[in-house]
């Protein structure tokens, strides 16, 4: 499956009352399994829970670690970059190099990396030799 396909397809289903604004994210893992998320936002933190980060609960749930391709849509004009926190769970769980396509519903694309999105980003081995 397209992964556009996938992030377009789910951007439909997100819950976003309060900014009105969906996002939709698709990633595939190294396994080639493609898992998809939308934004759900809540009254109390009415940022709510991510698309990307939504993506990446269901890859982890069923059991995979590792993506290989993330691709993430929104109505906006430009492009919209994955916020701070969102940028760190794709490291959590991909290489500096794994591209990342952020897009919008007309069609403009922009490709990055996930090393791109957040460089110098901790990881385990700035804890070694503590
Ligand atoms: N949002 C995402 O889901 N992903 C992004 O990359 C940027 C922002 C959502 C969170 C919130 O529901 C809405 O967009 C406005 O911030």
């Amino acid at each position: 499956m397209l992964l556009k396909d996938a992030a377009l397809s789910v951007r439909e289903k997100a819950y976003a009352p309060y900014s009105n604004f969906k996002v939709g994210a698709a990633i595939r893992a190294t396994s080639g399994q493609v898992f998809s998320g939308c934004n759900v936002e809540n009254v109390a933190y009415p940022e709510g829970t991510c698309a990307e980060a939504g993506a990446i609960a269901a890859m982890v749930a069923a059991g995979e670690q590792e993506l290989a391709e993330v691709y993430v849509v929104a109505s906006s004009p430009q492009p919209v970059p994955p916020c701070g926190g969102c940028r760190q769970k794709l490291a959590e769980f991909g290489k500096r190099d794994v591209k990342v396509t952020l897009a919008t519903i007309d069609g403009l694309e922009l490709e990055t990396t996930i090393g791109q999105l957040l460089p110098g980003a901790f990881d385990a081995s700035h804890m070694e030799g503590t």
